[in-house]
Order: C-alpha cells, then structure tokens, then sequence
C-alpha cells in the first residue's frame, strides 16, 4: 500500500485525524516549548546598563503620566534607516529595567531611544515650553507647567522599592537614600558623592531646567538625557553564540 493510501485512511475517518493531528501539535508544541524552561535568561548582558537614579526615575513617571508614549516610541529597529537616523537599534537590555516598558507603537514624534545627549538642557527646557519655538512645524502639545510644578521625591522611594518587587536590582541603600539622591542629582552645589556611589560615575548631576526650584521639568529632562545613553557602544559586540 502506497503512503498516499495509508494518509487516506486517516482523512476519511475523522476520530482518527483527531487523535493524529493532537499528537502532531502536542510534539510541535514541546520542541518550541521546552528549550524554553532551560534557558537562563533571554537578555544578553550588556556593560552600562543600571537602574533609573530616583530623578530619572520620577521623569519617567511624567514622561508615562504625560502619555508621551501615544506619540514617541522607544526602540530603534535593527534596520538601516532607522539605525542611520537614530543610532545603534535598541538591545533587549536596554529596557530591562522599565516596568513597564516604553516601546511604544506609534510615532507621531520620532523615536526617543537615544535623545539622550543629543541637546543641550535648554534645548529641552525651551522645547517642552514652546515646541513650535524651536521647530516650527512641530505638532507636540506644550507642556511648559511642568516647570511650574514642584517636587520633592516624597514618594519616589516607594515608586523604586514597587519596581524592586518586579525585578530591578534597587539595593536597600538605593531605597533608604531615594529622596536624598532624588534632590542631589538635581543640584550641583550638593553632596552628591552618595548618588554616585550607588549608581556609577557616569550619572549626570545638573540643574536641568536651569532654575533654582526642583521641578517636574529637571525630572523629566535628567530622565531624557540619559535615555539611550547608559550603554557604551564604542565596547559592545553582539554575542554570537546564541
Ligand atoms: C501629539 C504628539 C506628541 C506628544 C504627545 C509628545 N510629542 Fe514629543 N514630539 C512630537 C513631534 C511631532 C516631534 C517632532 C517635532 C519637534 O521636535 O517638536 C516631537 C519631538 C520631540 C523631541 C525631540 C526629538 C528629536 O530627536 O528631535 C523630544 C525630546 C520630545 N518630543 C519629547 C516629548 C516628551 C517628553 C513628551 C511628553 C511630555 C512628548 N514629546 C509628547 C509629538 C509629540
């Protein structure tokens, strides 16, 4: 009996074909599956990456408040006009810490991954206040009460220890000195040797918005200064292996 003879009796008996087409899915779905159990991790490490500062970490908070995500994504794709705009495309690492994560689907605005550096503070200042001021054809809302609304990183603490819960490696340290570091990072006249202990050398210490109240705008600029550029890209090479 030829093979195409043999399947015939499966597809004109229907109890049969289900308890065959169960079987085919069932081994299907344990060769897809099952690697998956063994694996450690699917994030290959990078050197750079470290959990928000307590102001970044506020400025995200805005930033997601605000629903700068309805028009901004966060995740450069690996190909080639958005590596030649934007830069190096977004590793998984990158958002590793970002519960929750701020890919993003629509870009109305262009994509924010690597805005960090790329303007001065007053550049950003002068652009939430007034983005037609710096781009005129820029449809972005306002968003200059940000630098009217004061903060004091009350409850920034808290915000950390919730995403400590979820996995981001905030140390009690970290936790017990969030409101001091929260302020330190936003003024250089302070003791801020403590911040960069606890979160590396690189960490920007600034008055971002330029005025002497700690503000919801130095916030959300320390948080879009850093964005992108935590990762040193000059030392990165993609591990092959895997
Ligand atoms: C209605 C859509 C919209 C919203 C909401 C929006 N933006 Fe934008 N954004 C744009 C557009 C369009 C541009 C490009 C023109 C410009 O630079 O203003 C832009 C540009 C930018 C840029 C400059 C990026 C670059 O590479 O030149 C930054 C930074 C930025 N937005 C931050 C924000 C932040 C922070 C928020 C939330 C507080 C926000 N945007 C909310 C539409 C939006």
């Amino acid at each position: 009996m030829a093979i195409l003879d043999k399947h015939k009796i499966l597809e004109t008996n229907a109890t049969l074909l289900l308890i065959f087409s169960f079987l085919v899915v069932t081994i299907g779905g344990l060769v897809q599956i099952t690697p998956l159990f063994y694996l450690e991790n699917t994030i290959e490490k990078v050197e750079g990456m470290r959990p928000y500062t307590p102001l970044e970490m506020a400025g995200r908070e805005i930033y997601i408040r605000e629903g700068c995500y309805t028009c901004h994504s966060q995740m450069i794709r690996p190909m080639r006009d958005e590596v030649e705009r934007y830069g190096h495309y977004s590793l998984a690492a990158e958002s590793m810490y970002d519960h929750p994560f701020q890919w993003g689907s629509k870009r109305t605005g262009p994509d924010l991954a690597r805005v960090g550096g790329r303007y001065s503070d007053q550049w950003h200042v002068d652009h939430l206040r007034d983005p037609q001021s710096v781009v005129p054809e820029s449809v972005m809302p306002k968003y200059g009460f940000l630098e009217h609304r004061k903060i004091d990183g009350k409850y920034i603490g808290d915000i950390m220890a919730a995403n400590a819960v979820v996995g981001t490696p905030y140390t009690e340290e970290m936790l017990a000195n969030a409101q001091a570091d929260f302020r330190a990072q936003a003024d250089p006249d302070s003791d801020f040797d403590g911040l960069l202990e606890r979160y590396g050398d690189k960490v920007s210490v600034r008055n971002f918005d330029g005025q002497p109240d700690l503000t919801e705008a130095d916030a959300l600029v320390a948080y879009l200064q850093m964005l992108g550029t935590l990762v040193d890209f000059s030392t990165f090479t993609p591990d092959a292996s895997r």
